[in-house]
């Protein structure tokens, strides 16, 4: 197991958002997060990755607890991740947003950003490259010149995709990525993901699309109300009472 996460738990005020919830994250899998609304999917991600500290609980990433650390530190060490409130650099360009994520691995680049001494030119012109190739990758190639608010809504989905792989993670977190997609983006995307797998990548992802899911992941873990009320695998979810009813019961799918 890549992450093997105890009893994580996060209370807002009298609210309990997540409720000891365990999940264990096997390394190169598509494991998914899903529930009804306020579920506490966002919330759980949120505490994976610091943005809010959790109550309680462990977190274990590569056989090392992190549930302590900033969000700088958990990225550093491989945790990249998208929002489901999409957070760029509105008046950045394309291109800029994608070299902005790949500041976090090169150490020298605030001191030589002052300085612009040899190994910073040389780091930037490789972040440059990098994030070139990630934009091709993404299909964004052709708009990096481009402000990243004046991307329709999908394609900015797809930008924040390439700027959390631009830090070059072993674990990507994805909360709601087809929001605001189309259907044929929604099928790239979903080609898009299963090539990352194939690369050795990890990831996590919080979906509404429950077609998109149950084709995708290779373990699905159901959250209702903070508590996790099912995990296995999509056939396996989809014949669960609770799930049914909990999640289910609630939407339109
Ligand atoms: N910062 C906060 N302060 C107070 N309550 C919060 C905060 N963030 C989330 N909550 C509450 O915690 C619960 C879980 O919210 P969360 O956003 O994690 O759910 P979700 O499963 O991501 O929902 P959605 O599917 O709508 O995105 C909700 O009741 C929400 O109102
Ligand atoms: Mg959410």
């Amino acid at each position: 197991m890549i992450m093997e996460i105890a009893k994580l738990e996060k209370h807002f005020g009298g609210l309990v958002a997540v409720q000891e919830v365990d999940l264990a994250l096997a390394a190169g899998s598509i494991h998914a997060v899903i529930g009804p609304n306020g579920a506490g999917k966002t919330t759980f991600f949120n505490a994976i990755t610091s943005i809010i500290p959790c109550d309680s609980g462990q977190i274990t990433w590569k056989g090392e607890r992190i549930e302590k650390l900033s969000p700088q530190s958990i990225s550093a060490k491989g945790i990249a991740r998208t929002f489901q409130n999409i957070r760029l650099f509105a008046f950045m360009s394309v291109l800029e947003n994608v070299i902005a994520g790949t500041h976090n691995h090169f150490r020298s680049f605030v001191w030589g950003a002052l300085t612009r001494n040899a190994r910073y030119r040389r780091e930037e012109k490789e972040s440059r490259e990098m994030a070139m190739a990630l934009l091709e990758k993404v299909g964004l190639a052709e708009k990096h010149a481009e402000y990243a608010r004046n991307l329709p809504y999908g394609e900015q989905r797809k930008l924040e995709i390439a700027r959390a792989l631009a830090s070059r993670p072993d674990l990507l977190l994805l909360d709601e990525p087809a929001a605001g997609m189309n259907n044929t983006e929604t099928e790239e995307l979903e080609q898009f993901i299963r090539a990352l797998r194939a690369e050795g990548l990890t990831v996590l992802i919080i979906e509404h699309d429950v077609k998109l899911i149950m084709g995708l992941a290779d373990r699905i873990t159901v959250l209702d109300h903070g508590v996790k009320i099912a995990e296995g695998t999509a056939a396996e979810i989809q014949n669960n009472e609770k799930v049914i009813e909990a999640y289910l019961g609630k939407r339109r799918v």
